[in-house]
């Protein structure tokens, strides 16, 4: 059972010393993959101005760096800005496999202006890895890195070309 009311604690501190954006977000993937039982990657993808999401911060074996708009799970939680959890991912028609371990997935979108801006994304190499309890607690430790999301996502929309 995991303590996700303790973990949301520990990330508020962890991100409370520095306000940089992409390193607070980079920090977060990172303890979210070390501190979250039985995953096999985390991390985040960024909506660009085409619709891709593109591969931002995470821990984990290399992955899938771009993600055409509305495609996989990370498109579904975009396109739909809500959680999306896959007990299955071979029972999802759209799941896009950057590694064939993965099992199971939740996906948590980060929204701003109403709008998808970025998505966090974590994958397990066991069937059925996020319950309720799961969904919940990585909301709420969403929530906590969301306003760094948000203004990585700003500092990335400013950027003149869509690379
Ligand atoms: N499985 C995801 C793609 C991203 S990787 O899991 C890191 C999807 O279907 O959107």
């Amino acid at each position: 059972m995991v303590d996700y009311p303790l973990l949301s604690s520990q990330a508020a501190g962890l991100l409370s010393g520095e306000p940089d954006a992409l390193a607070n977000v980079a920090n977060f993937a990172a303890f979210v993959f070390a501190e979250l039982p039985e995953i096999n990657w985390a991390g985040f993808y960024f909506a660009r101005p085409d619709g891709d999401l593109v591969l931002g911060p995470f821990a984990g074996r290399p992955a899938c760096t771009r993600l055409s708009q509305g495609r996989g799970v990370c498109g579904a939680a975009a396109t739909s800005m809500t959680t999306v959890v896959v007990d299955d991912v071979d029972a999802f028609a759209d799941h896009i496999a950057c590694d064939s371990a993965s099992r199971s997935e939740i996906v948590v979108p980060v929204l701003s202006g109403g709008r998808t801006v970025a998505v966090f994304d974590i994958d397990a190499p066991i069937l059925a890895r996020f319950g309720p309890a799961d969904r919940a607690g990585i909301e709420a430790l969403v929530a906590i890195v969301a306003p760094f999301a948000v203004r990585l996502a700003e500092t990335l929309a400013g950027r003149t070309a869509n690379r």
